[in-house]
């Protein structure tokens, strides 16, 4: 039987944040949150093997091999075990991942990654996982990964259970229930972040005095988000997403010391979308910001060229990428990154035709 399996997934873009955990192993967050899973221009792919014959798991990330004894990657990579415990099975495994996106990007996607992972790993070890599984354990590579699991709208459940199996993820609509809606991303720094995400909101948790009010105005925003996107109601979404933006980067403010993610390049952005809205007379385009301060610029088909020369003509915007909604990962028949016996089929990424043999 083979023990080889490969997947696609892309990363989400949440439009309410995932900001702090009440669980720092388990990655149990302390709130809900909510996000559209990405079609496929921002991919990765991973290719994982078990064999009896492996002494070691082994690790290459674009093409380069990663230390699975670092205690962040050892953690992240902790689903392994699991996996291998539900699995009755002992083997080591050998794991390639390419990111089909320019690295100079500025998102070193973990949340696609870690989707990936869980995916391919529980298939090669032949489990056969629903979406809510794959999410409990892609939840435990990175929080924010567990919505990778699934495409469309997808929700969060914080849970209240101690051990965690009540915090999953589960669609709310399928890609096709907004097939207009779009991602404009304007790239204006590519660098890696100076603050994790997770060593920024565990700090968030213990310093800022604002953060009890984030955490309690959560649950009406999550009801009313959900029906602004269950109806389509752009201007109602888009007046919520940029909302609950600056309330995630106003904690992170308030967080002692003050973690700032947005750059002038950011503030830039705001106020063009702003104006661009005023100009309309309605809100068209919602921008958000992850822990970084790349904008994501949701809004729709008919407004997309518009909001790309609009951000084309900020200064700083150095890279434009627009995404639709996406179905979530895909497990894939040819284009492996390892044969069966663990040996490297050489990949790469070029732009215009996405990852290719070499
Ligand atoms: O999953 P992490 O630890 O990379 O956390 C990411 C959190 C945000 O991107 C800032 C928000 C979110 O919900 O994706």
């Amino acid at each position: 039987m083979s023990m080889r399996a490969t997947v696609e997934a892309t990363p989400n873009i949440a439009v309410v944040k995932y900001w702090g955990k009440r669980d720092e192993t388990l990655i149990l967050p302390t709130h809900s949150s909510l996000s559209f899973t990405m079609d496929e221009t921002l991919c990765t792919r991973t290719t994982v093997v078990f064999s009896p014959k492996f002494r070691q798991d082994e690790l290459w990330l674009n093409g380069q091999q990663m230390d699975l004894q670092d205690k962040e990657t050892a953690e992240r990579f902790g689903m392994l075990e699991l996996i291998r415990k539900q699995a009755g099975i002992r083997h080591k495994a050998k794991i390639a991942s390419l990111n089909g996106f320019p690295t100079a990007a500025g998102f070193a996607s973990s949340a696609a990654g870690m989707a990936a992972l869980a995916c391919a790993a529980s298939k090669a070890a032949g489990l056969d996982l629903n979406a809510k599984d794959l999410s409990i354990l892609a939840r435990l590579g990175s929080g924010s990964a567990c919505r990778s699991v699934m495409g469309g709208c997808v929700e969060w459940k914080a849970g209240k259970k101690a051990d965690g199996s009540d915090s999953y993820a589960e669609q709310v609509a399928p890609a096709s229930h907004w097939p207009e809606l779009r991602n404009v991303i304007a790239v204006v720094d590519a660098k890696k972040k100076k603050v994790s995400s997770r060593s920024g909101m565990k700090q968030t948790i213990r310093t800022s005095a604002l953060y009890p009010a984030r955490v309690s105005y959560i649950p009406v925003l999550m009801r009313d988000i959900k029906a602004a996107i269950q109806s389509k109601d752009f201007p109602a979404f888009g007046e919520l997403t940029m909302r609950e933006a600056m309330n995630m980067h106003a904690v992170m403010l308030d967080t002692w010391p003050p973690i700032v993610y947005l750059n002038d390049y950011s503030k830039e952005i705001m106020y063009a979308v702003n104006e661009y809205n005023q100009a309309a007379g309605k809100i068209k385009a919602a921008y958000t910001f992850d822990a970084g301060p790349n904008a994501h610029v949701y809004t729709t088909d008919d407004q997309a060229a518009n909001v790309r020369k609009m951000l084309q003509s900020i200064d700083g915007v150095k890279k434009i990428i627009t995404c639709k909604v996406g179905n979530g990962p895909q497990y894939l028949k040819n284009g492996h990154l390892l044969e069966e016996d663990g040996t490297a089929i050489a990949h790469q990424y070029v732009e215009g035709k996405g990852i290719v043999k070499t």
